[in-house]
């Protein structure tokens, strides 16, 4: 059956360009008529033109079955969703067979049905004569329908099979989603071309037969094959200028945009028209919360729009071709590609690649035919700059069928396969997940060798870049500050594509966002398929603007009375930027001025600035560096880079008022001190200021995020018990104030931590508490977090601060956040992971108000110098109980953390873990806060 065989597809045309064509198309998009089976093995006789289908379903094309109601979607990473037997396949094969009946113009003649994708396995039949089949679902075919169509009404059927022995090749880590999933036409264009333009201006093509112009740069009637020089400007993903082409043939028009670009190595060095070539990238996979791989135009717009306005330049394709409209986006408005074939087979990987496609010959054609029709579709795009066979597929010979061809077809690009870390069939050596050391190996020239002499020294030649790192899962990526440094450090290191862009969480009534599991698959990777930079509606994740700082293009260094400025572009110079500076004193603005941009970067001095002699109050300087006109891909105003540094060394604490220390005062078995009260027995703190509080107790716990999870510091939390901490007071001891000693201990362990809450009044309204800690025992290392917990009224919703900010900061990420004064609700400081877990902390916090509707006594907590700031309407169990969003409800309290430190985040679900400085071991430490009334 043709289900089982190794074809990749039979009576099918040659692969061509994707083109724009003046040549009649009928859309043949809309409303389909459509039915599912569960097996395959179903009579083929819909495809008969009078076949009655009144009684089936609608379901629109473009579209995957299982999100229009017709079974369900299913996630797994690397694992094949059923038994890895080659070629063959389970018999419940989710079988939808597709009608559509459309008319033919008068006067129409001949033309090629073509499908841009279906997922996976497709027969079609037109007229009831069946053209043939096809796999390979990300990549497009065509069938001469000229011979079978009628005049006057036609009838077009399709049969889709989930599974065929071409799924074996198609198990990248996504939700599998069977269906019609891009454009169907019937086309009377036959034209193909491959346009050759380097950045010196030479031009030349390759086509059957034409002529080609480009009226803006004088060209007329090229003819094929004959090669010419021009004056053009140089296609760049920073400067992306497109030239309008013409190719004229005797029966169509085509029109396509030129731009001109040469790709190429040099020691060990990529280079992109003869300059060094540092890539700042993601990964995309194609992904709507609800129409799954079927991506609306306007969505691929709002992707390529989000990564221009983010720094950032480069993106891979993972795992396939993507849309043909992605890669016209991605040369209009500037982003360099690296163009991936559609084929994975990471599960053999789990059977010891035994049987691996990639390794046998009988799959060569199914392997090279993916190839060709990635390469032949998407030749003409100056954003491409690379080909890639393809992600992890294991090696084997099939690599090298398909890598002799390409270079064959397409000498200009580079060759790109991760899965064969001897590079013998590549042109670059890329990883995926290298630690910042191996990085920082590979940089200097010193990664350990290759058994092959022969292969160690041309992959020693190569440029390196890492196709996949800083695992975007959850919060996060930590380390990403890191790798920037090195891949700007080192020449050989030609940047790398973060994993990556979205979270591929599908619509769901009740969750809010599925992943995997809820549709009740069987076998399945659960929240994995979470972990991008922008959640599923695209909205912006912390990791998301952290990555723009570190990716951002103009770098500024303070001097002494000068601003150094540094131009990160590869191509272009600082002309279109402006640079605006404002003076903050305590987050308040007290001076704004322009600065002037030195085109090519840097010195320019600063004018005299506050503060004043005298001024209390911390000022910073901030310098923001934003588009000086508007850009195709954003406006004018739009911030690309910003720096800050400190004015003046803070000032010193105001003086303690003169007034004499507060000794507490019995009442009715309560103590009072300055705005607080405590139970005279325990030292606990009953209300401050009025305000009915809970706490404040030692906290050494956090909701696990997921690389706490996964890279399994999470397990050793648990098994010390971290979750469950006992407190026990060992004294109260009044004098100048309060001391309440006490041991925080997990139950089953000698270790504990000794802890001394002092409490001190020096007036009615002020309240300072020192929380001095001491670990009881040998700890074994890093702890979650190191800080106080307390809880207060619901009535609390919002809060001022003035330290690190808008958004939440860890050790080793929130390069976003800077210095200001910030202000949020409780519910907005959450930052909604889809897989709950810790979020939402704000770092280096000088002091923070909290305030409730009128009449709510509010507070200030000020730091000596600073805490970490936590505030949530759900406790940190109910947190990590969380399995969705909806699982969150708000309780009546406000759940407040005032952190010493944190533990890193790190990137362990995928990568290594936090760098051993962003570990928080347990020792002794002291956290000073100061409470007054608001
Ligand atoms: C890589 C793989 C990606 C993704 C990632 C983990 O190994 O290439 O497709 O699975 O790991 O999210």
């Amino acid at each position: 059956m043709d289900l089982e065989t190794f074809a990749p597809g039979s009576g099918r045309l040659e692969p061509r360009a994707a083109l724009r064509s003046d040549a009649p198309a009928l859309d043949l998009n809309g409303l389909w008529r459509f039915r599912l089976s569960p097996v395959a093995d179903v009579p083929d006789d819909f495809a008969r033109p009078g076949f009655d289908d009144s009684a089936w379903a609608e379901l629109p094309v473009p579209a995957h079955w299982p999100l229009h109601g017709h079974g369900a979607p299913a996630y797994t990473n690397v694992s094949y969703p059923f038994p890895v037997d080659p070629p063959h396949v389970p018999d419940e094969n989710p079988t939808g067979d597709y009608r559509r009946a459309f008319d033919l113009p008068d006067g129409w003649s001949g033309g090629r049905l073509r499908f841009e994708g279906v997922d996976s396995f497709a027969r079609v039949w037109l007229n009831g004569h069946e053209l043939g089949f096809s796999t390979g679902s990300r990549l497009p075919v065509e069938f001469d329908a000229g011979p079978w169509l009628r005049p006057g009404r036609n009838v077009l059927a399709v049969r889709v099979h989930q599974w065929s022995a071409a799924s074996y090749l198609e198990d990248q880590d996504m939700w599998w989603l069977p269906g019609i999933f891009r454009d169907v036409t019937l086309t009377r264009s036959a034209a193909d071309v491959f346009v050759h333009a380097s950045h010196d201006g030479r031009l030349s093509f390759e086509a059957a037969e034409g002529r080609l112009s480009i009226p803006e740069l004088g060209v007329r009637d090229l003819e094929p094959g004959v090669e010419i020089t021009v004056g053009a400007e140089p296609w760049t993903a920073e400067t992306p200028r497109l030239y309008e082409a013409v190719l004229t043939m005797p029966y169509e028009t085509v029109r396509l945009r030129v731009g001109f670009r040469t790709v190429s190595i040099q020691d060990g060095v990529l280079l992109a028209n003869g300059r060094p070539l540092l890539l700042k990238g993601v990964n995309r996979h194609e992904f709507h919360p609800l129409h799954g791989r079927a991506v609306p135009y306007e969505t691929m717009r709002e992707d390529v729009l989000l990564m221009k306005r983010h720094n950032v330049n480069a993106v891979r394709t993972s795992h396939y071709p993507p849309h043909p409209d992605f890669l016209d986006l991605c040369d209009e408005l500037g982003l360099w590609v690296v163009d991936e074939c559609d084929l994975e087979t990471h599960g053999f990987g789990q059977v010891g690649w035994r049987r691996n496609p990639t390794d046998d010959p009988r799959w060569a054609e199914a392997l090279l035919d993916r190839m060709r029709r990635m390469v032949e579709r998407d030749k003409n795009h100056p954003s491409v700059i690379m080909w890639s066979l393809g992600n992890e597929a294991g090696v084997g010979r099939n690599l090298a069928v398909m890598a002799d061809w390409t270079r064959e077809r397409d000498p200009s690009r580079p060759l790109h396969y991760e899965g064969d870390w001897s590079c013998a069939n590549t042109d670059v050596y890329s990883r995926m997940y290298a630690s910042h050391a191996e990085v920082e190996a590979i940089g200097r020239g010193e990664e350990d060798p290759l058994d092959d002499p022969e292969l160690d020294a041309r992959r020693r030649a190569m440029p390196f870049l890492q196709c996949e790192y800083a695992h975007a899962m959850g919060n996060g990526p930590g380390g990403l500050a890191e790798y920037q440094e090195l891949f700007e450090r080192h020449p050989r290191l030609a940047g790398g594509f973060v994993w990556e862009w979205i979270d591929h969480g599908l619509a769901h009534p009740r969750h809010e966002y599925a992943y995997g599991g809820d549709y009740g698959e069987p076998l399945h990777d659960a929240n994995f398929v979470i972990d991008g930079l922008v959640f599923p509606d695209r909205t912006p994740s912390p990791g998301l603007l952290d990555l723009k700082k570190v990716f951002e293009p103009v770098r500024f260094e303070f001097g002494d009375g000068v601003l150094r400025v540094l131009n990160r572009y590869d191509f272009r110079d600082l002309a279109h930027l402006a640079f605006r500076a404002v003076v903050e004193a305590d987050g308040t603005p007290v001076a704004e001025f322009p600065l002037e941009v030195p085109p090519a970067g840097g010195e320019i001095e600063l004018p005299a600035l506050p503060p004043a002699e005298g001024t209390a109050g911390e000022h910073w300087l901030t310098v923001r560096a934003v588009l000086a006109t508007d850009q195709p891909w954003a406006p004018a105003g739009h911030e690309l880079a910003w720096t800050q540094t400190p004015l003046a060394p803070p000032a010193p604490p105001a003086p303690e008022p003169t007034r004499l220390p507060a000794t507490p005062e019995s009442r009715d078995g309560r103590l009072v001190l300055g705005g607080g009260e405590f139970d005279a027995r325990t030292g606990r703190l009953l209300s401050l200021f009025g305000l009915d509080v809970e706490g404040p107790r030692l906290d050494l716990y956090r909701a696990p995020t997921d690389n706490d999870r996964y890279g399994g510091l999470d397990r050793q939390w648990r098994g010390l018990g971290l979750r469950r901490l006992t407190h026990r007071v060992d004294g109260v001891e009044t004098g100048d104030g309060l001391t309440v000693r006490v041991r925080v201990a997990p139950a089953a362990t000698d270790l504990g931590m000794r802890v001394a809450y002092t409490w001190t009044a020096t007036s009615d309204d002020t309240l300072n508490l020192t929380v001095d800690v001491e670990p009881d025992g040998e700890w074994p290392g890093p702890i979650p977090r190191l800080g106080v917990h307390l809880t207060l009224p619901g009535e609390i919703a919002h809060v001022t601060w003035y330290g690190r900010g808008p958004g939440e900061a860890y050790p080793d990420t929130g390069m976003a956040a800077r210095v200001g004064r910030w202000t949020a609700t409780i519910d907005d400081l959450q930052t909604p992971y889809v897989y709950p877990q810790e979020n939402g902390h704000r770092a280096d916090v000088r002091w923070a108000e909290f305030g409730g509707p009128t009449g709510t006594p509010g507070f200030k907590v000020a730091g000596d110098p600073v805490f970490g700031l936590t505030a949530r309407r759900w406790s940190t169990a109910e947190l990590a109980a969380a399995r969705h969003r909806p699982d969150l409800v708000a309780g009546d309290r406000v759940h407040l953390h005032l952190d010493l430190a944190q533990q890193g985040i790190g990137t362990a679900t995928c990568g290594p873990g936090t760098l051993p400085r962003y570990d928080l071991h347990p020792a002794p430490a002291t956290l000073r806060l100061r409470f007054t009334p608001a």
